[in-house]
């Protein structure tokens, strides 16, 4: 990490003499091409891409204050103490110090919250830490007066946040990002951090809407750490890496040439092999739930019957995602209304889109 990103080694500041807020808004993402299986520090084992949200996103903010005592550490959630999160925010906060050396001579308070319900079944880690990692490259902004090109701004959240959780390093960026070496889909794409992948899109993708219809509220079964793990030793691994790039190629050219058959075929391909992935693992998770293969054939049904553009996605969850066009929002509405909400916990649907990607509060 330091040899990455090098900072000043020693750093002394005088009581209170540093300080300041960083505040931020950052979407989640769904991956359109799925991250699954990683090496060394967070690496991934094949490139990814996905499209950014708007309504699902997580607000961050940092306040920080000089001290040359033992500095204090303060963190709410929705506005309550949550040992949980606290701990695994802290322990992240640590793991940068490396980089961000000024950490460990400031008091800090962290308040965060999610604009969608922590029970949704929906992924908050992407959201969480690219919020979190944008904070953190703010204030070495403030105190180091470094990274005042938006370039390199975006590039050092890009990489904090994937520290944090891979699919996050994808988040910094509105449209589409792009993860991982891919360097026959752009030069520019590396392991390390993402990119914007918006460049020459077609117009039909330049925005999509997408339900969440929520199958299941319940925590995941299966953690993404332990997914990703699973595919060390698993049986596709090198045939999971083969398709994934194939995938991705036969993909960000269908962006480009707005072929939305190609874009439906690849996107419910890559949903499907994640799942088949780990039913496959050993040992094995069936994270799809009753109702949300009745949502999947529904879809195909209705696609079938309509000629309408509906493509689903599922992140490891049983929760599916219904991307369609702003076009046909009135019909594909009353499709989701009559068919599919009855099906989801609760009746439960978040109708959220593409999104510009992050916005700084303060
Ligand atoms: O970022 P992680 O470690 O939570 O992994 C995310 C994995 C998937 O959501 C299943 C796929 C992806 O690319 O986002």
């Amino acid at each position: 990490m330091k040899d990455h990103y090098p900072n000043p080694g020693f750093l002394s500041f005088e009581e209170g003499k540093v300080n300041g807020k960083v505040h931020w808004k950052s979407p989640s993402n769904i991956a359109l091409v799925k991250y699954w299986g990683k090496y060394g520090m967070q690496f991934p084992k094949n490139a990814s891409l996905s499209m950014t949200l708007s309504k699902a996103n997580t607000q961050t903010s940092i306040e920080y204050y000089s001290t040359q005592k033992k500095p204090t550490r303060e963190f709410y959630f929705s506005g309550e103490e949550n040992d949980a999160f606290a701990s695994r925010v802290w322990k992240f906060i640590d793991s940068v110090e490396p980089v961000f050396p000024f950490i460990k001579h400031l008091n800090l308070k962290i308040e965060t919250s999610n604009s969608f319900p922590h029970s949704a079944g929906i992924a908050s880690s992407a959201s969480a830490m690219s919020a979190l990692a944008l904070c953190l490259v703010d204030m070495e902004k403030n105190i180091l007066g470094t990274l005042d090109n938006d370039y390199e701004f975006e590039k050092k959240a890009s990489y904090i946040a994937r520290l944090g959780s891979g699919s996050a390093c994808r988040s910094i960026y509105g449209g589409y990002g792009l993860w991982g070496q891919a360097k026959s889909v752009h030069l520019d794409s590396d392991n390390k951090f993402a990119i914007p992948y918006n460049e020459g899109i077609h117009p039909f993708f330049h925005y999509l809407k997408d339900a969440i219809l929520i199958v299941d509220d319940s925590q995941k079964e299966v953690s993404s750490s332990m997914g990703h793990s699973l595919m060390d030793d698993h049986p596709y691994s090198d045939d999971r890496v083969a398709q994934a790039d194939h995938n991705l190629l036969e993909l960000a050219q269908a962006l480009k040439a707005g072929d939305q058959n190609v874009f439906i075929k690849i996107v419910e391909n890559e949903a499907l092999s994640l799942h088949a992935l780990m039913m496959t693992s050993d040992p094995w998770f069936l994270l799809l739930k009753p109702n949300t293969l009745a949502i999947l054939n529904k879809i195909r049904q209705f696609r079938e019957k309509t000629g309408k553009f509906v493509a689903f996605t599922l992140d490891a969850g049983p929760n599916v995602h219904l991307l369609y066009s702003q076009n046909d929002e009135v019909e594909i509405q009353a499709f989701i209304n009559n068919e599919l909400r009855p099906l989801c916990f609760n009746q439960q649907i978040i109708f959220d889109e593409t999104g510009g990607g992050p916005q700084k509060i303060i």
